[in-house]
């Protein structure tokens, strides 16, 4: 069953890893994308907002291609589709804009044909376009996720995020694209710093499973990944190492970076002197940032209703 009045959805961006948990944790955040789609007689694509300047507005377009592997999967054709997309998620800055634009493809084609999908499914067909688990298991699912991909099939479990759980974030002016920032890791490493992740991710998990937010400033550390990076956000060892002097619970590469992110307290109110260290300290390199006060989003990728007359962009502000 096509709707043929289109579908109108709504992704969160993510921050993976949350420093030890590389390819397998991920968070949503109150931060978001908008993909509306319909039926056409043409294809033709609206694209609004400076996140998502430049990209392809013919069928090479990311959210065209994904959706036409849901029609393929389900037997269905549907070559001719109106796309309306809005981001506030900056792009190529380790907050899962690539991940949003996947899992809304997928969600609003599957929901357009009338679910025929699973969405372990559409989590696996995710997976599978982006390689690793964790930021497009965050959009999917909201929450915090915790994932493991055996490169076919992908299993999670939703963690609720704890109630005084915020995020601060610097987001640097600068691009950096995910392979870059996997190209600089090691392809080998010692038992030893296996052990420190794998320790330190477990107790991560248990401790946010938990509300444990005490436990949050040793279970952050990590080995696998951040250290083979930090070269390529200057600024960042220094953030990492002294974040939680100035406030944070601790303070991550937001997945493959160049973004910092700090976990923080609602109750102990440490923001305005953690923004101003994280500035500082990049200033200090020459970078120059925007900061965000996010929260994690309990919801994954989720559907509006276009009940009244309107726009594109008036459902989405409404
Ligand atoms: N886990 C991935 C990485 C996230 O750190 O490379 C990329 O968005």
């Amino acid at each position: 069953m096509i709707r043929q009045e289109g579908v109108l959805i709504k992704v969160p961006a993510s921050t993976a890893n949350l420093g030890p948990g590389f390819d397998t944790l991920g968070m949503a955040l109150n931060l978001y994308s908008w993909i509306e789609m319909k039926p056409a007689d043409s294809t033709v694509f609206r694209l609004h907002g400076e996140n998502l300047e430049g990209l392809p507005t013919d069928k090479s377009n990311l959210v065209y291609q994904v959706a036409q592997t849901v029609f393929a999967e389900a037997g269905v054709t549907l070559p001719e589709l109106e796309i309306s997309m809005k981001s506030d998620i900056p792009l190529t800055r380790g907050l899962g804009s690539s991940a949003s634009a996947i899992v809304g493809a997928l969600f609003a084609a599957n929901l357009l044909i009338g679910e025929p999908l699973s969405q372990a499914k559409l989590f696996d067909m995710a997976t599978a376009l982006e390689k690793h688990p964790d930021n497009v298991g965050a959009s999917l699912f909201g929450g915090i996720i915790t994932a493991v991909w055996d490169g076919t099939h992908a299993d999670v479990l939703r963690i609720e995020p704890p109630a005084d759980l915020e995020v601060l974030v610097a987001i640097p002016d600068f691009q950096l694209s995910t392979s870059k920032a996997r190209e600089a890791l090691p392809k080998q490493i010692s038992l030893q710093d296996a052990v420190y992740n794998v320790s330190h991710s477990s107790l991560l998990t248990a401790a946010l499973t938990s509300g444990r937010l005490d436990l949050i400033p040793v279970a952050m550390r990590d080995r696998l990944h951040q250290p083979y990076r930090a070269s390529l956000v200057p600024g960042m060892a220094r953030i990492l190492e002294e974040a939680t002097a100035h406030g944070a619970l601790g303070a991550a590469l937001s997945g493959a970076g160049p973004t910092l992110l700090c976990l923080t307290d609602r109750r102990k109110g440490a923001e305005d002197q953690l923004e101003g260290f994280l500035l500082e300290v990049l200033g200090e390199q020459g970078i120059t940032a925007q900061t965000m006060r996010l929260k994690p989003c309990t919801l994954g990728a989720v559907a509006l209703t276009m009940e009244s007359e309107g726009s594109f962009l008036d459902y989405i502000q409404a």
